[in-house]
């Protein structure tokens, strides 16, 4: 396996295999590697004769500045803290070394974003619904620096998890439109045997926390149920999962919506093509979760 931090190196390497035909299967990932990541790491491996795994924390979409920047400005109250995100580099090396990974891609944030970096990419409405609302430049950040990835990795098939479903849309939604060159593989959520869906951002739980943040993945069975009992209605659905969440004090609902599938836009009546997706502050951490219908 080889780390490669550098634009200059990893640009004319991996050009070498595309002459000589080899597949390339790329995996994004922020760090802080689990075994959500690890089923995107396989499915590229097997599909693929060459993985590569970027590790990037991207500052771009932790919020609607760059704070980053200015390292005495304190962050706005309920943005992320791009300082605080998690960097277990060693074991996330060690991680993909055993997977068998070829080549990772870790960048600093001035290889990606050098100075007078100006270029910005923008999936209009698809990015200003659910997580969009609350995080305002979120997913402009996201399109930016999955822009560039691919760009410079040039893979035949990139993988993406399903936990963010919306991310995952609007990424598919960027590659169409820009004509950009790559398969965009979405892989299934990966749970805990409680169903809490894998998160780097677990970490920030507290033991208490964890367990109230079960009540993610049960309002979502409990969707699921309703939906089976033949339940049409979404604002009937979204009330009883509010409910649940509600019982809980340390839970703070962000939101609950049921969308279509491909417009993101809110359904009254559940179909087919449904996504039922939620994110909820535990505390101080905001997690997400969905299921499609
Ligand atoms: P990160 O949160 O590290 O996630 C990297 C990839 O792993 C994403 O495609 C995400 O959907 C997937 N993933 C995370 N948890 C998962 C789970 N429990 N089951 C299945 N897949 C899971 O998402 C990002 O990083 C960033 O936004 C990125 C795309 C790298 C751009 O910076």
């Amino acid at each position: 396996m080889i780390v490669i931090r550098s634009l200059r190196k990893i640009i004319p390497l991996l050009r070498k295999y595309k002459v000589r035909n080899k597949s390339i299967g790329f995996v994004p990932t922020m760090g802080a590697l689990h075994k959500g990541h690890l089923s995107l790491i396989r499915e590229a491996r097997k599909e693929n004769d060459i993985v590569v795994v970027s590790i990037f924390v991207n500052p771009v979409q932790f919020g609607p500045k760059w704070l980053w920047l200015s390292e005495a400005k304190p962050r706005p109250s309920g943005l992320e803290d791009f300082r605080r995100y998690p960097r277990p580099i060693k074991k996330d090396l060690s991680f993909c070394l055993k997977e068998g990974v070829d080549f990772v891609f870790l960048p600093k944030v001035k290889e990606m974003y050098p100075e007078g970096f100006k270029t910005y990419v923008m999936v209009e409405e698809l990015s200003d619904v659910l997580c969009g609302k609350s995080r305002p430049g979120h997913f402009r950040g996201v399109a930016t620096v999955v822009t560039k990835l691919l760009n410079i990795v040039g893979p035949d098939n990139a993988y993406f998890g399903q936990k963010d479903a919306q991310q995952a849309i609007i990424i598919k939604r960027m590659v169409k439109d820009l004509n950009i060159p790559a398969r965009i593989k979405v892989m299934p959520t990966v749970r805990g045997k409680d169903g809490l869906a894998l998160s780097s951002r677990n970490t920030y739980l507290s033991e208490k926390e964890r367990k109230d943040a079960l009540v993610l993945s049960r309002s979502l069975k409990l969707a699921r149920d309703l939906i089976k009992r033949r339940e049409k209605r979404a604002k009937k659905v979204i009330l009883s999962m509010r409910q649940l969440i509600q019982r809980k004090k340390k839970a703070k609902i962000d939101y609950i919506d049921i969308v279509d599938i491909s417009t993101l836009k809110p359904v009254k009546k559940i179909s087919k093509n449904c996504l039922i997706a939620l994110a909820v502050q535990i505390g101080k951490t905001r997690l997400i979760d969905n299921i499609i219908i």
